[in-house]
């Protein structure tokens, strides 16, 4: 069953709504047409008990606030960083908003913070779309991105993103919700369990831009392919890592032949909450908040603030700045006139 209302409106006057999503067992996502995000996400515990297992806001014009956090919104064109703000794609350079040190990050801002049209909506399902002009934030062709969101009754939240553009073009769309199982945000996300499906991460500068060499995972405090909890080494000291910000890297996942895989799971043994991610795509970030403030007026009445470590973001993506390390990196690009699909699913579970 689908349910609409209005979420509230932006600074500018422009109305956001809140399509809600719930399947036979009770369980909810709410999705908001400011950047076709996820607002809120209701999940069962090992009693039965729902709870909303995504940090946000009850106001829509602070997600627009990229301090903030993204939360749970989409983002594109491309996620995550670019070298320069700059890349060359079949043979023509491109320039993308400089909107954090030298390079951009998460595609300029435009693509999550603006408000997208909700297309179509089923008993389950519905699609957002957002038309993305040649040019705009400095990419090229006329582009069009789809999300369709379905929850099913088994407690998966599937999301498809179809982009369809009149020229061939670079997309990396992922979701930016930060998950905190516990269904309190007040509650330190150092305590959930983490595995993730990979040996390797993609190797960084001192700003996080990756220098296109693999490393090695293998006993490292960035090593979870054996479940630990996320809080057990975050503040060993370790290159690829900033001192005092935690985990904010992309993990290279097993397969890179772009079929549907487990990335990774989450786990909150307290309330028996467990999130299985699963993705097409060949990388996964992960990232525990260490960016935001550690006191924060933002967040939700029902559902704790906004805060430093609440929440895990696992953004399924292509590695950042493919774009620079395409000779090194699993890349796939949209051709003019056809559609590309990308495909991520969270499942959950409580036991
Ligand atoms: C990035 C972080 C950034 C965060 C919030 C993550 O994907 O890797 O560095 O602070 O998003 O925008």
């Amino acid at each position: 069953m689908v349910t609409k209302s209005v979420f509230g409106t932006l600074a500018d006057g422009a109305q956001i709504d809140l399509y809600k999503i719930t399947n036979k067992n009770g369980a909810s996502v709410s999705l908001q047409t400011l950047g076709a995000g996820i607002q809120s996400l209701y999940m069962p515990d090992k009693n039965g008990t729902l709870a909303d297992v995504v940090l946000g806001f009850d106001n829509p014009q602070d997600y627009t606030n990229p301090d903030l956090g993204y939360q749970g919104l989409v983002v594109g064109r491309w996620a995550n960083r670019i070298r320069d703000a700059k890349f060359t794609f079949n043979g023509k350079e491109y320039k993308t908003p400089m909107n954090q040190g030298s390079w951009t990050l998460h595609g300029g801002g435009r693509f999550s913070f603006t408000p997208w049209d909700a297309e179509e909506v089923g008993d389950d399902f519905v699609i957002f779309s957002r038309f993305s002009p040649d040019g705009e934030d400095g990419f090229g062709g006329n582009f069009t991105m789809k999300v369709k969101y379905t929850l099913t009754d088994e407690n998966v939240l599937r999301v498809e993103y179809t982009v369809l553009c009149d020229e061939d073009t670079v997309a990396n769309p992922t979701n930016h919700a930060y998950f905190n199982l516990s269904g309190n945000a007040d509650e330190d996300v150092q305590n959930h369990y983490l595995t993730i499906n990979a040996d390797y991460y993609t190797k960084t500068d001192a700003d996080q831009l990756p220098t296109g060499e693999l490393g090695e995972l293998k006993g490292t405090m960035m090593d979870f392919t054996q479940s630990r909890k996320i809080g057990e080494r975050i503040d060993e000291p370790f290159n690829d890592i900033i001192d005092g910000i935690g985990y904010d890297n992309n993990y290279c996942l097993y397969k890179k032949d772009f079929t549907m895989q487990p990335a990774a799971v989450l786990e909150h043994k307290e309330s028996g909450r467990r999130l299985e991610v699963y993705t097409d795509l060949p990388g996964i970030q992960l990232y525990c908040g260490g960016w935001l403030d550690k006191d924060s007026d933002y967040g939700k009445a029902s559902n704790g603030k906004v805060t430093f470590r609440r929440g895990a973001a696992l953004e399924t993506q292509f590695y950042p700045d493919t774009l620079h390390h395409t000779d090194k990196f699993p890349a796939k690009f949209v051709k003019a006139n056809e559609e590309f699909k990308t495909v991520t699913e969270f499942r959950f579970f409580a036991d």
